[in-house]
């Protein structure tokens, strides 16, 4: 059995923006059922507290960036049982906004020390665990906002136990100015190229990539995307000097919340030998959005945050085609406020046809699933991506580019093909993407079949962790 101190932003149940809560949310729980003590460590922001069991312990760990106290609670997740240390600091944490944006979208200006004293914690619970009377063996990080945890061991200069890196999105760097590096209080001696210094700046993700003892990445195919300078961000010359350390593990689906035949967020239930019901979805996805509810047309839908990586700006360009034709387009999603607004005036032209709601909206995100024909994620970059496994397990084929994650999961061709792959990022292949999935939903050529194949891919997590525990066995017997 082994103890391990898993660092996270985000964690569903609790708070999500992405994917990474997703994950957060459901490897930890894999584990703990293979019978590894698990532990989560997460900031305690706004609202948190009501999501968690009465407080069991409590612990003072000083003020050592000037912040307040920071505290640390120990409770578990109500829904599962799971156990985690909250960081409560309420300058640092109890905000109005996001976990990482203020409510106007921008990044806390003090992002820099929020992290840097997650980081720290993280850093003093694989050092000093009799303060909490539970020695990690192994501490498990991810991405920049844990980053800075193996700085502070390595400044430290003790010996440390093994710290496994998982990048999520490189996109995502932690870097900032060097003005404010002396407020982390960590070593100045680390400052530089092959520490932590990122073109003049100081990076947290580098810090991850440099001082951590493994690297994983959510695909096997954006592992070695990352090393090339056209995905690396910056960071591919980093990655090339530690390619020894990285490896690609694909992420798993919690089929506990998504499977259509237990999700009580959908209209009707279905499996695959009930794919007729979907139906049923399609028309209350249809009634919902008042739109025009003939079914012998394809809906299209979009689950996504608006961020430049998706490639939504692709989709705007290459709709219109398909709904001239009658397709129809439902899209979920908050970000990007010119997206946002493309978005909107596309509802404004096309009023029957079309269905947008700018927002966050977990139960909503399910009846989409359920009710769309096709999911569209024409990324640009994609680690893994969850949405088109989401998709796959309801019956709704994925048009994707043929990227990261979407590479590994989707395939257009051969006896496995459950969807739709183009390979450039333009307009010309996202459109001729989209002709191909509608004269297949129209002509019934194979997509049944192709549904099929898609609901039977089983990407559970159960699956997932042996590739984790080996990765951990092996960094634990060196
Ligand atoms: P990323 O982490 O890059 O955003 P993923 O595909 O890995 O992409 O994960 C996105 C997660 O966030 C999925 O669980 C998806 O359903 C969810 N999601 C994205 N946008 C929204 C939204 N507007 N409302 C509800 N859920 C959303
Ligand atoms: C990131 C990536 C996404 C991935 C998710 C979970 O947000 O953008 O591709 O699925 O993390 O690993």
């Amino acid at each position: 059995m082994m103890n391990i101190l898993f660092v996270a932003s985000e964690i569903y149940p609790l708070i999500k923006t992405g994917g990474l809560a997703d994950v957060a949310g459901a490897l930890p729980v894999a584990l703990r059922k293979k019978g590894h003590d698990v532990r989560l460590l997460m900031p305690a922001y706004s609202g948190i507290l009501d999501k968690v069991a009465p407080i069991q312990n409590k612990i003072n760990l000083g003020n050592p960036f000037n912040t307040g106290d920071l505290i640390l609670l120990e409770t578990q997740i109500l829904e599962n049982g799971t156990p985690i240390w909250l960081l409560q600091c309420q300058s640092l944490y109890e905000r109005e906004g996001g976990p990482y944006l203020d409510t106007e979208g921008n990044d806390y200006q003090d992002n820099h020390l929020r992290f840097a004293a997650l980081s720290w914690v993280a850093a003093v619970l694989s050092s000093y665990g009799s303060l909490m009377k539970w020695q990690p063996d192994l501490l498990h990080i991810n991405d920049w906002q844990a980053g800075l945890s193996v700085a502070y061991l390595k400044s430290w200069k003790m010996p440390h136990i093994p710290v496994v890196t998982t990048v999520h999105n490189l996109r995502y760097n932690g870097s900032f100015p060097m003005s404010l590096f002396s407020e982390t209080r960590l070593s100045d001696e680390l400052l530089t190229h092959h520490g932590i210094e990122f073109y003049g700046q100081f990076s947290a993700l580098k810090s991850a990539l440099v001082y951590s003892d493994a690297i994983t990445t959510v695909s096997p195919t954006y592992a070695k995307e990352i090393l090339t300078a056209e995905y690396g961000d910056g960071l591919d010359g980093t990655l090339r000097a530690h390619q020894h350390k990285v490896q690609g593990i694909l992420n798993g689906v919690d089929y506990d919340q998504w499977s259509p035949d237990i999700d009580s967020n959908i209209n009707t239930k279905y499996t695959i030998d009930s794919l007729n019901l979907k139906q049923k979805n399609k028309l209350a996805l249809l009634k919902e959005n008042h739109l025009d509810e003939n079914l012998e047309q394809p809906i299209f839908g979009v689950v996504s945050r608006l961020t430049e990586q998706k490639g939504l700006d692709l989709v705007l360009e290459a709709i219109p085609t398909a709904l001239e034709q009658g397709a129809k387009f439902i899209l979920l999603g908050s970000g990007d406020k010119a997206l946002e607004n493309a978005f909107v005036e596309l509802q404004q032209r096309f009023p029957q046809q079309v269905g947008i709601r700018i927002g966050y909206d977990e139960a909503y995100s399910h009846r989409l699933q359920a009710g769309i024909d096709a999911l569209l994620i024409p990324s640009r970059f994609e680690p893994c991506g969850l949405t088109q496994l989401y998709a796959l397990k309801y019956g709704t084929l994925p048009v994707v580019r043929q990227t990261g994650g979407l590479a590994d999961t989707v395939f257009e061709e051969g006896p496995e093909a459950n969807g739709f792959v183009f390979e450039e990022a333009n307009t010309t292949s996202l459109t001729s993407a989209i002709e191909r999935c509608m004269i297949f939903f129209r002509d019934n050529r194979g997509w049944r079949e192709r549904q099929e194949n898609a609901m039977q891919y089983d990407f559970s997590w159960e699956k997932t962790t042996t590739h984790w525990l080996d990765l951990y066995s092996r960094l634990l017997k060196k």
